[in-house]
């Protein structure tokens, strides 16, 4: 296939127009279909346009909502940008479930982001390098107030400033690990602008120091980053309720649901291979949220994963207990979230799903996340400990299946309306589809994109 030089600089018609003639036979239908996905707005258009390099068109999710979350007293509908069918159904359930039961409570545990100068130092006494960062460390702070003015008068800033001996793990590897409260942004230019400006602090001083001797006066700065690894950057969402008032259905008193439920949860603390589906199903909830409100989910993922192996295993990040008489099921999440700054003020849908949350700040969105992970892991338990997860699944997937096989309306209808009381699956669809159009059922029922 044909590689091109400078194709960021070809107008987005060249580009899609070099795309078609050179992977698609240059169909022009294809060129249709990239434009039917622009916005008629053409304003509206360039601002997406405008996200990232070489945008030929725009890829939908859908923005679904999930209402009658209670969450320390407050009502709310949360906005969740999701493609998986069950998931907003599965938060609109638990929601309603806990809505009955005094909702859900957060807390925000901590709130602190965190940086590092990456160096090598090739000195032999790290007492001489720690006096000499002691003497230079006040110049962190007043050298680079001209980045921290601002956060300071939000109320945020630099927290702490400390030199981390590596040495045991790579020959001269030394960190300025900095801490540092970023309000309501999620902090990663300000973090990375502060920690660039801390390297040529060090350089320069390190150059000029008569506390070192001049062999030792050499600094190699590898890099310096954000760490997306907040620990200390957590919230916890929790539900409690009577153990008696978690009765499910005419099969399970409370007690036996709650029991089975905390051995589900324990089941997921011990075993990664369960850890692994467990926790996807709480992030499931969290980054529906996440990218709802225009947040960076790679990092959430991220930091979420090295969370749940901190013990040096993969852990489930929910937890369960039956106390006194209570059922007790809580989620602990480092959640490193803004709500200015990216594209919060920028994507039209973002604004909206800001809106419709009246608004939150960092360590309000925070806990709004945290609250759909644990409903979504709630659900995600609840049938699994009772009807099974496939009956809810495929009944939400049946719509994927239709609109596979391009059923009409009033097929759908129909063919809905018959798995009321029959299992669904993807050959069965298929089974009652072709039947009701008196066409064949094949023989072999091609099962591919449905999982
Ligand atoms: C599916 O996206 C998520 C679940 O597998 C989570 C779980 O098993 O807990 C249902």
């Amino acid at each position: 296939m044909p590689v091109i030089k400078g194709f960021s600089k070809l107008s987005k018609e060249a580009k899609i127009e070099w795309i078609v003639s050179n992977y698609m036979e240059n169909d022009t239908e294809a060129v249709e279909f990239l434009k039917s996905y622009w916005h008629p707005d053409t304003a509206s258009q360039k601002l997406h346009d405008e996200f990232i390099e070489n945008t030929i068109t725009n890829f939908y999710l859908p923005f679904g909502v999930a209402p009658n979350f209670k969450i320390d007293g407050k009502n709310y509908c949360i906005p969740m940008a999701i493609e998986e069918s069950s998931v907003v159904a599965a938060a609109a359930k638990s929601a309603n479930f806990w809505l009955d039961r005094g909702g859900f409570h957060t807390e925000i545990l901590s709130f602190e982001k965190i940086g590092h100068v990456h160096f090598i130092w090739e000195g032999d006494d790290t007492e001489r390098l720690k006096t000499f960062f002691d003497s230079i460390e006040d110049k962190f702070y007043t050298h680079t107030n001209h980045i921290t003015k601002n956060m300071q008068l939000r109320g945020g800033g630099i927290l702490d400033i400390e030199l981390v001996d590596k040495t045991a793990e790579e020959k001269g590897y030394y960190q300025i690990k900095a801490t540092f409260d970023t309000c309501d942004s999620m902090g990663a230019n300000f973090i990375n602008s502060i920690l660039e400006e801390f390297s040529k602090i060090l350089r320069h001083e390190i150059a000029e120091t008569a506390l070192l001797e001049d062999y030792e006066k050499e600094v190699q700065v590898v890099m310096c980053i954000l760490s997306n690894y907040t620990p200390n950057c957590l919230v916890r969402a929790e539900v409690r309720a009577p153990v008696e008032k978690m009765a499910e259905g005419e099969d399970m008193s409370g007690q036996q649901f709650a029991e089975k439920f905390c051995r589900a949860v324990r089941i997921a603390e011990i075993e990664p291979y369960r850890a692994t589906t467990h926790n996807k199903g709480i992030m499931n909830g969290v980054d529906s949220v996440v990218i709802a409100t225009g947040n960076d989910f790679r990092a959430v993922e991220a930091c979420a994963h090295t969370y749940a192996s901190r013990t040096g295993k993969y852990r489930s990040l929910t937890h369960a207990e039956i106390k006194d008489g209570e059922f007790r099921f809580w989620l602990d999440i480092p959640l490193s979230l803004g709500t200015v700054g990216g594209i919060t003020s920028l994507h039209p849908m973002v604004k909206f799903a800001y809106k419709l949350l009246g608004n939150p700040d960092a360590r309000d969105l925070m806990k709004i996340a945290a609250v759909v992970g644990l409903a979504q892991n709630f659900s995600a338990l609840r049938s699994l400990v009772t009807s099974g997860i496939q009956k809810g699944h495929m009944k939400m997937h049946l719509l994927n299946i239709l609109n596979q096989l391009e059923a009409t309306e009033e097929e759908k209808k129909a063919i809905i309306h018959y798995f009321k009381d029959h299992i669904v699956s993807y050959s069965a669809t298929v089974e009652i589809f072709c039947k009701m159009r008196g066409i064949e059922v094949p023989k072999v029922i091609n099962t591919k994109n449905n999982s």
